[in-house]
């Protein structure tokens, strides 16, 4: 049987440079993935079937095989590691896809939205057990530790969105502590990981490096859910809106709301079903009130915060490589 490697996005130039110097070891992540994950059951081998088919942009292992090679080659072991962080953010977007009641990712329908809300429950179940039988079978636990905490600090994050029942009055200390436990806890460990398996002296600089990476990641996710169209990303434009997630553009703008403005924002939220047009209109009006140049000046400055704790790390073009990562991750469409 010939390996599907498909898992590869179709890379925009910027990610493919940065991914250069470890490509090779990169290239080998998707068959590590199925290999770890296969079974012979007939839904899952459906359900793998379609994962294997959507093409993500491998960032985090990315991230992790970078950090495994400041000091030149990573170990061996950084491979499976790589596959097991990449594991870990496939069961959270599986799960957080049917948390969100959301019908796309990279293109492709969801698992809740192929084949349900109980698949998408099970199968992310599935992928994290197979990922921790991995790290087990490495027999070492120091990434048991790393990964086990990361992705407790995801699960309570989703639950901590989930739980902000007064949606409106979730400020931004509440986003950047929603944010830091959803999304940088992944990035942070995946950065520490590659600092294990190759450059333990830099486990420190290089965790802190991922975790404000992590956080400029999200806003600038958060940003596209404001601003791009989905076939460009691959996910639901306004999305988070339509589901009354309150983001980083939204609470810079909501102080600088007229009354008038505010209320329609008001009935958004009041409403449970809102439509495409009430979406438009809070999307207007927080870009009038200048919520996504706030938001976006916020994730620059946590991409200034990351390049600040490369300072640690040996020039060479690996550093270079997670230097330019952050610009690749504020300027990014997918
Ligand atoms: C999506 O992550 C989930 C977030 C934390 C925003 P990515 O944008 O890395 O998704 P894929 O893996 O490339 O699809
Ligand atoms: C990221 O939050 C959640 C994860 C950690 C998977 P979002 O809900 O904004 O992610 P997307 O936009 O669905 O990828
Ligand atoms: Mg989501
Ligand atoms: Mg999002």
């Amino acid at each position: 049987m010939s390996l599907d490697t498909r898992l590869h996005a179709p890379v925009a130039p910027a990610l493919r440079e940065i991914q250069s110097p470890i490509r090779a070891q990169l290239d080998r992540v998707p068959e590590e993935i199925w290999r770890i994950v296969q079974a012979d059951v007939e839904i899952v081998e459906a359900a793998n079937a379609h994962l294997r088919g959507m093409r993500g942009k491998l960032f985090r292992p990315t991230l992790l095989l970078l950090g495994a090679s400041v000091e030149g080659t990573p170990e061996p072991r950084s491979i499976p590691l790589a596959a097991v962080t990449e594991l870990v953010h496939l069961t959270s977007v599986v799960h957080d896809d049917s948390v969100d009641h959301s019908v796309l990712r990279r293109g492709q329908p969801t698992i809740n939205a192929l084949f349900s809300h109980q698949v998408a429950v099970l199968m992310g179940d599935f992928l994290f057990s197979k990922a921790i039988a991995e790290l087990v079978r490495l027999g070492d636990l120091e990434p048991l530790r790393v990964f086990t905490q990361a992705s407790n600090e995801m699960t309570l994050g989703e639950l901590r969105q989930l739980a902000a029942f007064d949606a409106l009055s979730f400020g931004e200390a509440d986003y950047y502590a929603l944010i830091r436990a959803k999304t940088a806890s992944l990035v942070g460990a995946a950065c520490e990981m590659g600092a294990l398996a190759g450059a333990p002296r830099f486990r420190q600089p290089l965790r802190r490096f991922g975790e404000r990476l992590g956080m400029a990641f999200q806003v600038a996710d958060d940003l596209l859910d404001y601003t791009e169209l989905e076939t460009v990303t691959g996910k639901p434009s306004g999305n988070d809106l339509r589901e009354h997630k309150v983001t980083l553009p939204l609470i810079a703008a909501l102080p600088q709301m007229t009354v008038a403005q505010r209320r329609a924002v008001d009935g958004l939220f009041a409403d449970p079903m809102p439509s495409d047009a009430d979406i438009a209109d809070v999307v207007a009006i927080v870009t009038e009130c200048g919520g996504l140049e706030s938001a976006r000046q916020r994730g620059e400055e946590f991409a200034a915060e990351a390049a600040e704790a490369l300072a640690a790390i040996p020039a060479s073009d690996v550093r270079q490589s997670l230097f330019d990562a952050l610009g690749y991750v504020m300027e990014r469409r997918s």
